[in-house]
């Protein structure tokens, strides 16, 4: 019971931090559920779901960029989406990402 209570407040959808995806122009490339130039939220969340500390590796990835994962096209740094990103702004994308 507490295990499926925890589970249920784990992937409730957190709201569209949406100053922060407007300026990082994120709905440029991504949707929330129909894959476009890049795999949807909602694909990314389910192929993240079990994997522990895929959050920390996402932040990461947000703010330096790394290798594809989905295919040949890397993410564009946050220098070319539209400004620096801080720790704490990537940490609210992921997890907005994530909860979809
Ligand atoms: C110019 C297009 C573009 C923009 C803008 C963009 N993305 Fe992406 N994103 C991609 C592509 C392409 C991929 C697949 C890259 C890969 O295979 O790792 C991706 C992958 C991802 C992934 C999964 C990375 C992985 O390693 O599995 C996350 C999370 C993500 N994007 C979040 C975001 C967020 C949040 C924003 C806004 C801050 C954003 N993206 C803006 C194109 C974009």
């Amino acid at each position: 019971m507490a295990v499926s209570l925890q589970a249920a407040g784990a992937f409730a959808e957190l709201p569209e931090p949406t100053d922060l995806v407007d300026q990082q122009h994120c709905m440029f490339c991504h949707t929330s559920d129909a894959p476009f130039l890049a795999p949807s939220f909602h694909q990314i969340a389910e192929h993240y779901r079990d994997t522990p500390n895929a959050s920390t590796m996402l932040e990461d990835k947000l703010r330096h960029g790394g290798k594809a994962h989905w295919g040949d096209m890397a993410m564009p740094l946050p220098e070319d989406r539209g400004g620096p990103l801080s720790a704490g702004d990537a940490r609210t994308l992921v997890r907005w990402v994530l909860s979809q």
